[in-house]
């Protein structure tokens, strides 16, 4: 069996990034790595990537419809659907070693891999939405999407993102 060493992130739909961006950084104290979306630098899906240590991201947040409906009750889930709430927790596992032996073993276990295995990326030009790590994607029966992931990017505490140096 492979090692799981913790949760390492949680992402969720929202109707409002702003007001989560804020609510994380002003009310919870949470650091903004990257944001992507219109108005952004970066091009693509709207999302923000917020930590509270040196990692990374702990949450993300992924701009839903504004109409999107509420999250419960829900039925089934993938990285696809649009509805404001849980979107998909990320597993956080130690080396590369273990994160192929989890692959394996899930893969073993009958479980439909529902997207990757990836590394998440580019980046560059200040663009830190690449978090570098290794993932990959399935559901657990009760349709939550679930993400195993290795080696995400990790800097200095003092070190500023684009996002914040703006
Ligand atoms: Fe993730």
């Amino acid at each position: 069996m492979f090692k799981t060493r913790k949760i390492g992130h949680v992402g969720f739909w929202t109707r409002d990034l702003d007001k989560m961006q804020e609510f994380y950084t002003k009310v919870l104290g949470f650091k903004v790595t990257s944001r992507s979306g219109p108005g952004a630098k970066v091009p693509g899906g709207s999302c923000v990537f917020l930590r509270c240590d040196t990692t990374h991201h702990e949450v993300v947040f992924f701009l839903a419809p504004a109409d999107a409906p509420s999250l419960y009750p829900r039925a089934g889930s993938s990285m696809k659907e649009t509805k404001a709430g849980f979107q998909h927790i990320a597993f956080e596992l130690p080396n590369r070693k273990e994160w192929l032996k989890a692959l394996e073993h899930i893969r073993g276990c009958g479980v439909e891999i529902a997207y990757g295995p990836i590394v998440h990326g580019p980046e560059g030009d200040g663009f830190l939405q690449g978090s570098g790590n290794r993932a990959f994607y399935f559901c657990d029966p009760d349709g939550n999407y679930i993400e195993i992931y290795c080696d995400i990017m990790m800097f200095e505490e003092e070190e500023k993102t684009s996002a914040e140096s703006e």
